[in-house]
């Protein structure tokens, strides 16, 4: 009896799989098996049957990378480092996206190497627009290097097929980009309509719970900042910080994010990811008050992470670890090694 009823869910496992294989969903990019030309030639896909449906977009994505050079020939703004870090983490972890954090370069040179090396690694790239936390006017020309990019002859053609989508800033709100009121929203208006139209969906990535701006005071409902924002983006990228949140101990971070989660899913009802969450393996200069750091600590945050995957599944939702090197005791990498070792994230 038991292995009759084994064997019945062995055949109906491997005929899901084979239909899933023969559909053009398992074909899909950046988690099926679709494949981008090696020669940055176009795929001979049409865009909407080329990216995998939200439904597949849930769990570990890949890692933030930052990109905190402002010098464009720095080696961490060329194609070689990328090409070598988004291999690592592709052969290592399985990401699928990597999400270009604080861009630095204000050329279009950082977004053609990144783009290169999602080409050669046949990964998907968030490209984002730089912040400067809201100190200058910078953004506008990391702006025209992304439009450069999509403009030009040699990128353009396959830009759509490799950018998941497009941030205008990390953050733009509590930094205060542009301002952070209506020209923000005007701006991010303007910029989503150019994404747009070469098919690139286009959004921000932000704290969607602040209460007075991006959420109402009460924080019950979107605040009007966040209401505008909303209607003005193709999904939400979300950052959950626990972290930043003294109370809230490794142990207790879990049912905060959930409840985040639950949040984003009934106030602002777009496709969702958590661009940034992160936990310190040591002391860090970002909340030098936090305790219940240390590396056993950022490695339960991760697993826990890891664990929920089914739960991850159930509400479309994907994740990026914050981050691969950079940004201190947050990094994955440490001391040449990885602070978490021989892990890699299931695919559930
Ligand atoms: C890397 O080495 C330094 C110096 O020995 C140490 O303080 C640090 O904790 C190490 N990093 C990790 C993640 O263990």
């Amino acid at each position: 009896m038991f292995y009759q009823t084994l064997s019945t869910v062995l055949i109906s496992a491997r005929i899901c799989r084979a239909l899933a294989t023969s559909s053009n969903v398992a074909s899909c990019f950046p988690y099926g098996s679709a494949t981008l030309p090696k020669d940055l030639s176009k795929p001979d896909v049409s865009l909407k049957d080329w990216w995998c449906p939200q439904s597949m977009a849930y769990g570990f994505q890949g890692f933030s990378y930052p990109l905190e050079e402002a010098d464009c020939s720095h080696n961490s703004n060329g194609y070689d480092t990328m090409n070598t870090d988004f291999a690592k983490m592709k052969k290592d972890f399985g990401a699928t996206i990597v999400r270009m954090y604080y861009p630095l370069c204000l050329q279009p040179s950082v977004f053609e190497n990144a783009l290169r090396a999602g080409v050669s690694n046949n990964m998907a790239v968030i490209f984002q627009v730089w912040t400067d936390f809201g100190n200058s006017d910078q953004w506008k020309q990391s702006q025209q290097a992304i439009y450069d990019v999509l403009a030009s002859s040699k990128y353009g053609p396959i830009a759509p097929y490799v950018i998941h989508s497009a941030d205008f800033g990390s953050e733009p709100i509590t930094d205060g980009m542009d301002g952070g009121g209506q020209q923000f929203v005007d701006d991010l208006a303007l910029f989503r309509k150019k994404l747009n139209s070469y098919s690139i969906r286009a959004g921000i990535s932000e704290e969607w719970d602040r209460p007075g701006d991006m959420s109402s005071s009460d924080g019950s409902s979107l605040g009007s900042i966040g209401s505008a924002i909303k209607a003005n983006s193709d999904y939400c990228h979300a950052h959950i910080m626990p972290y930043y949140h003294n109370s809230i101990s490794v142990s207790q971070s879990w049912s905060y994010i959930e409840e985040q989660i639950e949040w984003l899913k009934a106030k602002v009802q777009l496709p969702t990811m958590i661009t940034e969450t992160q936990w310190a393996w040591g002391p860090n200069t970002h909340n030098s008050a936090r305790k219940d750091v240390g590396v056993q600590q950022y490695t339960q945050y991760w697993k826990k992470y890891d664990a929920m995957c089914e739960t991850f599944k159930q509400y479309e939702v994907g994740w990026f670890l914050h981050t691969w090197r950079g940004e201190g005791t947050f990094d994955i990498i440490d001391n040449g090694t990885y602070v978490i070792p021989d892990w890699k994230p299931q695919k559930c």
